[in-house]
Formats: C-alpha cells, sequence, structure tokens
C-alpha cells in the first residue's frame, strides 16, 4: 500500500480523531468492497449493451427485409400489384410484419436493465455523495499538506513519483467542483483551470462542457477579488 493511498484512507475516516491500524484495514476492506461492486456494475452493463445490439440486429433485419421488397415494388409499380401474391404481401408487411418490428423497437430491455440495477443497489455496497466529497477533501488536504502542485497530482505525479493514474478533465472538474461547495474558492480555481487544460487536451471524449467549467473559474477569480 503507498503511503498516499493510507493518507487517503485516514483523510476518509477523518472525522475518527485518531485512527488505529485496524480501523485502516477495514477502511481498505471498504474500498475493496466498491471494486467487487464495480466487477458486477461492469458486467451488467456489458450484458445490456449486448441485449441492445441483438435488439437492434433484428431490427436491421426488418428494415433491410422492408426495403428490398419496396424496391422490387418500386421498379415497376402496377406491374408489382398486378401479382396477386405481391398484392397480399403488401398487406401482410404493413400489418403483421410492421407490429413484429414495431414490438422490437419498444426497449424492454431498458427496464430489466434498471430492475437489475435497483436489486444490486440493495445488495451491494455503493458509496454516497458524501463519500465522494470526502475522498476528494482528502485529496486536497493530501495536496496542501505535501505542496503538490495542481497539474502533477492530475498528471498522476505525487511527491516526485509517477503513477499510471491521470485524471481526466471532467475528474479535475469534479475536485473543483467539491471545492466549490465548501466555498473552497482557491482550489476551485486551481482544479478549474486544470480541468479547462486538460478539456483542451482532450478534445474528443469530454463529458464536462467548457462553459461550465469556465462559468466556475470566473466565479472563483472573481470571490478571490481577481477580475
Ligand atoms: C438481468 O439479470 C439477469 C440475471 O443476472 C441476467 O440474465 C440478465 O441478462 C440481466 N439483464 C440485463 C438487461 O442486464
Ligand atoms: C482522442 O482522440 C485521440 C486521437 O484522435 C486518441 O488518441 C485519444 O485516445 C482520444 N481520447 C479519448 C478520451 O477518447
Amino acid at each position: 500500500m503507498r503511503w498516499w493511498q493510507s493518507c487517503l484512507v485516514v483523510y476518509l475516516l477523518s472525522s475518527l480523531s485518531s485512527v488505529t491500524h485496524g480501523e485502516l484495514y477495514t477502511a481498505l476492506a471498504d474500498m475493496e468492497e466498491l471494486l467487487t461492486t464495480e466487477v458486477v456494475l461492469i458486467r451488467t452493463l456489458d450484458q445490456y449493451i449486448e441485449a441492445q445490439e441483438e435488439r437492434l440486429k433484428t431490427l436491421k433485419k426488418f428494415s433491410n427485409g422492408f426495403k428490398m421488397e419496396h424496391a422490387e415494388a418500386a421498379k415497376d409499380v402496377s406491374e408489382y400489384l398486378a401479382n396477386p401474391i405481391n398484392a397480399f404481401l403488401v398487406v401482410k408487411r404493413l400489418t403483421l410484419d410492421w407490429k413484429q418490428a414495431e414490438n422490437y423497437m419498444i426497449d424492454h430491455i431498458y427496464k430489466e436493465a434498471m430492475d437489475n440495477m435497483t436489486r444490486y443497489k440493495q445488495d451491494l455496497k455503493f458509496p454516497t455523495d458524501e463519500d465522494l466529497s470526502g475522498a476528494a477533501t482528502a485529496l486536497l488536504r493530501l495536496q496542501d499538506t505535501y505542496k503538490l502542485d495542481t497539474s502533477s497530482v492530475a498528471r498522476g505525479e505525487l511527491n516526485g513519483i509517477q503513477y499510471t493514474t491521470q485524471l481526466t478533465a471532467s475528474d479535475c472538474f469534479e475536485l473543483g467542483r467539491q471545492s466549490y461547495n465548501t466555498q473552497d474558492f482557491y482550489h476551485t480555481a486551481l482544479w478549474m483551470s486544470e480541468a479547462l487544460a486538460r478539456h483542451e487536451m482532450e478534445r474528443n471524449g469530454t463529458n464536462t462542457a467548457k462553459w461550465e467549467i469556465l462559468e466556475y473559474l470566473a466565479y472563483s477569480k472573481f470571490m478571490q477579488g481577481e477580475l
């Protein structure tokens, strides 16, 4: 276990005045349980994706079938309809076949997946919003205690040791937002600036809007007297 991991866990337990070794291991065991939860969630997401892909594949088959028949008819409409078999097939397509397609368009899988999730939420350990702010606070305190540079932390560098974990723009944004929630505008500005820099670098694949980052950044700078 790395020193900062222990620090994080200790800070997570910051409500306790003194943390013993036993408590530290309890906290780590708790964190390990979260990873177990994640395994189940990933499996559920994959089951969901797989089921949806199957459903879409079936819908594509319907679509292609309809298109092929329709193209045949469009070549010469009167000739096509003069054939009593075709006339029957047009009617069948627009009644039975479309009804079947519509059944596949209804997304039953979403409900099934949500039911599964509801069940897991009862059985598995999930962190709360308080846990999230606790973990963010722990990281920020660590940053202060060891006077760590924001960009270095975001790059996964702690006290000269390079870890493989890097923070995305969205991660930095969350650290900034958590600081903002506790009216810690100093850290808000630091982390929103980092979020902005990372947002520029990432371009694709980021799920935080630039205007949102800028809004927090401007407000926190303003609150610190910078205009
Ligand atoms: C829901 O859970 C069942 C049982 O684990 C599984 O077979 C099914 O694929 C899950 N459905 C979805 C959509 O995740
Ligand atoms: C963004 O795109 C680049 C290449 O265009 C790719 O290497 C990188 O992995 C992508 N990032 C994400 C988060 O998808």
